[in-house]
């Protein structure tokens, strides 16, 4: 037996120093070529040791979630100081979840009783004009309202202070994205959801290690999600998170992800409750198998351990990239300073400290996105939208049931005049520079009058 083991252990580190050699040969960046080299938005930036684990994964071949999905989802408990941290695969699916879980049948027994309480269907949810298609699908996916508040251009978030006035008497919750990862007034709006008795949710996709008032981004809220897709700070190909926050939410929510089932057994466990053949719930006969007892409509959403364990790799690297994230963020804001009578540069709260996703710029009157854009991406650099605009005109959401609260008209702006540029890691100084050069030919060779 000890000769299967050893020869195992021996085999496994030759494939994976040789995954370590391959990584060396096959993943080196090439040298950055101003003009014929891609200046991305965004893009996965890892090395041998995501390579490392994702093989070490694959010769176990345990598949589902499993080793490397408890680490991570141990790790991201950690870091957020949060109840639990559920891994699922990926950001819409984190926040089909949270919003999925605040309707749960069984949400009920697992409450105080003196929160906000279940949603029910036709309840209304707060949440911005100027968002990600997944943020408000799930609102729509489970039959209740969005309600549409306006946006500020250069922080891109909801405007706080139109929020309180957009209430109503079937209002339950607030749900707001960090948009570009510039955290949300969350001093204004926890308070008001505290004082008014509602649920908030925060999308944390874009803002994995910003900061407001030095406290993290998605822990103000009762959950909070992530994305793990490439373009976000950490990625695993596909994944997601929801940190859990506020008390009652976990068993809900860890059912809503596996199946609604009433049972809360890791995966390949049985009977962890101790009684999982001594159950009556519902109208089923006692005794009914716990493993199959469904107490809430839910889903599959899990991931494979293998994305997991790129994730783990990753999760080592949160200061790290949002370090390279800011600095790449702040050498933008110095460098554009100079074309500010032609653009709007992003508007940062002294209480936050973002954690960037992108730079996102607004064009000031007369100057056209649509040619700029064209400037920029002929130059090889990358140039993003602010995601839906303002979502309530996109085919897919003008016959959704919604309220709209107040004109829209700042989320208009965004819509027409705003995108955005990367600051992703990938991104050396050489390559901000450049950027910066493709701005300043931009404007010192045209007369104002074909901006
Ligand atoms: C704010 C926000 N929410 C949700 C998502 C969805 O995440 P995913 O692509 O992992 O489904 C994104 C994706 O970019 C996002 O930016």
């Amino acid at each position: 037996m000890g000769g299967i083991a050893d020869a195992k252990q021996a085999l496994k580190q030759r494939i994976l120093d040789l995954v370590r050699e391959y990584y060396a040969v096959a993943h080196q960046r090439p040298e950055f070529e101003p003009g014929r080299t891609r200046v991305s938005y965004s893009g996965r930036v890892f090395d041998e040791r995501e390579m490392v684990l994702l093989t070490d994964s694959a010769l176990d071949f345990w598949l589902t979630a499993g080793p490397y999905a408890d680490k991570f989802e141990r790790r991201m408990r950690q870091f957020f100081d949060c109840r639990d941290f559920l891994l699922v695969n990926s950001g819409s699916s984190a926040n089909l979840l949270m919003v999925t879980t605040l309707c749960a049948p069984d949400l009920i027994n697992n409450l105080r009783g003196d929160g906000p309480g279940p949603l029910q269907p036709g309840d209304e949810v707060i949440t911005p004009a100027v968002t990600f298609p997944t943020t408000v699908a799930p609102i729509v996916q489970n039959r209740l309202v969005p309600v549409f508040v306006d946006c500020e251009v250069g922080t891109y978030n909801i405007n706080p202070h139109l929020i309180e006035d957009a209430i109503g008497p079937r209002t339950k919750a607030i749900f707001v994205p960090h948009t570009v990862g510039n955290p949300c007034d969350m001093e204004i709006i926890p308070e008001i959801a505290k004082r008014r008795n509602l649920w908030l949710l925060e999308d944390g996709c874009d803002a994995l290690g910003a900061t407001f008032n030095g406290q993290l981004a998605g822990t103000f809220g009762a959950m909070s999600s992530l994305s793990f897709y490439p373009a976000h700070h950490i990625t695993m190909g596909e994944g997601g998170g929801v940190a859990v926050n506020a008390f009652g939410l976990q068993k809900s929510a860890k059912s809503v992800r596996d199946w609604g089932r009433d049972c809360w057994c890791d995966p390949g466990k049985s009977d962890t409750c101790g009684k999982r053949f001594e159950w009556q719930l519902g109208e089923l006969p006692c005794g009914y198998d716990h493993k199959y007892i469904y107490s809430n409509i839910g889903y599959n959403m899990k991931v494979t351990d293998l994305q997991a364990a790129i994730g783990l790799a990753q999760a080592d690297r949160i200061d790290e990239f949002v370090e390279a994230r800011r600095r790449n963020f702040r050498r933008l804001q110095d460098g554009l300073k100079d074309w500010q009578e032609y653009l709007i540069l992003p508007k940062i709260d002294p209480r936050a400290n973002p954690s960037p996703f992108g730079f996102p710029i607004t064009l000031r009157e007369g100057v056209d996105r649509g040619r700029l854009v064209r400037h920029l991406e002929n130059a090889q650099i990358e140039t993003r939208l602010v995601f839906g605009g303002n979502i309530v005109k996109q085919p897919g959401f003008l016959n959704i049931e919604k309220r709209v609260h107040g004109d829209l008209r700042d989320s208009d702006v965004i819509m027409r005049d705003t995108f955005f540029i990367g600051v992703y890691p990938g991104l050396t100084p050489i390559m901000i520079d450049y950027v910066l050069e493709a701005f300043a030919a931009y404007f010192v060779k045209r007369p104002v009058a074909v901006l």
